[in-house]
């Protein structure tokens, strides 16, 4: 078992909630801060939300869900994660925001040993640790959508991050919330999104260039690989807007023409056509 025991997160929106939950359900006392009282509280009701829905699923007793509810503390003044052992930085996606916040966190966490983690897509560990004056406790450690169903985090050491650090997030991710983790280097995109993104800015290109109907494109990865969803279905459900980002992160890290997002993406982005957020992307999600 690790020493984690008490587990700040920060940002209470969709990833910080789900991580909330996790850490809660795992017995932890956890506090979730966000920018206002009303955010935090927002973000405790989504998590109470949600641990209902597991109790009607049968997924937890209502004991149990009552248990995990208790240990949840929320706010919006940083000092509530003083004696953290642990903290998850699930803010915006804004490196100048994250970096600000690094450099808080790290005055506010007393103990030098406690692990600031980050929930970036693409921002650099290294730049978040280099705000901060402990630099071998920072690391990246990157969930999942939705947090409770998805089994994977992937962690992020920088250049110098500590191997006892590594360990310890390694430890906390699979014995205390049961989680598969795989290391990758502290390069933009990592593993998933590494090799997840640039597949679906290919399906886009083929919609562009006519050579199938994004129905036929899906059908050709469900029915002839078997995946559980095409890939156009899927950058709908993560949202196109999300899509392009990622893939603006990670050839401007890279410079590779497959991570860049093609022009039929951008102009869909910018016609707010986002996909299934929006009702409207490469399918339709509007009620008939
Ligand atoms: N959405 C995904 O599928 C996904 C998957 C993996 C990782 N991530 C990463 O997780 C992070 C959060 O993403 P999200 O989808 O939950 O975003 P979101 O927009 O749902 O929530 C972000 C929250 O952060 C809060 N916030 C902003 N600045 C803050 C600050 N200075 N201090 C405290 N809170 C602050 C906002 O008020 C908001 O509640 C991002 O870094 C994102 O790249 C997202």
């Amino acid at each position: 078992m690790t020493s984690i025991k008490h587990v700040g997160v920060v940002g209470a929106g969709q990833m910080g909630r789900g991580i909330t939950e996790v850490c809660a359900r795992a017995g932890l006392h956890v506090t979730l801060c966000d920018v206002t009282e009303d955010r935090a509280r927002a973000g405790l009701a989504g998590v109470a939300d949600s641990l209902l829905r597991a109790e009607k699923r049968g997924a937890l007793s209502s004991e149990e869900r009552a248990l995990a509810l208790a240990g949840v503390t929320v706010g919006a003044d940083l000092t509530r994660l003083s004696g953290a052992d642990l903290v998850i930085e699930a803010a915006v996606e804004d490196g100048p925001a994250k970096t600000a916040l690094f450099r808080r966190l790290d005055e506010v966490v007393a103990d030098p040993a406690a692990v600031l983690a980050s929930n970036t897509s693409s921002i650099p560990i290294a730049r978040l640790a280099a705000a901060t004056g402990r630099p071998e406790a920072v690391i990246g450690l990157h969930f999942f959508n939705p947090v409770p169903v998805m089994p994977l985090v992937e962690v992020i050491p920088s250049l110098r991050t500590s191997k006892d650090t590594e360990e310890r997030v390694r430890a906390f991710a699979t014995e205390t919330l049961g989680k598969h983790t795989v290391v990758a280097a502290d390069r933009a995109g990592f593993v998933v999104n590494s090799l997840l993104v640039p597949y679906l800015l290919a399906a886009v290109r083929m919609v562009a260039s006519g050579t199938a109907t994004a129905e036929d494109i899906d059908t050709g990865m469900t029915a002839g690989c078997a995946h559980p969803m095409g890939p156009l279905r899927l950058a709908d459900l993560i949202g196109l807007d999300t899509v392009a980002a990622i893939g603006e992160a990670l050839y401007e890290e890279h410079r590779e023409p497959l991570y860049a997002p093609p022009p039929l993406l951008r102009r869909m982005v910018e016609s707010g056509l986002l996909g299934r957020k929006s009702g409207q992307g490469f399918f339709s999600y509007r009620a008939a």
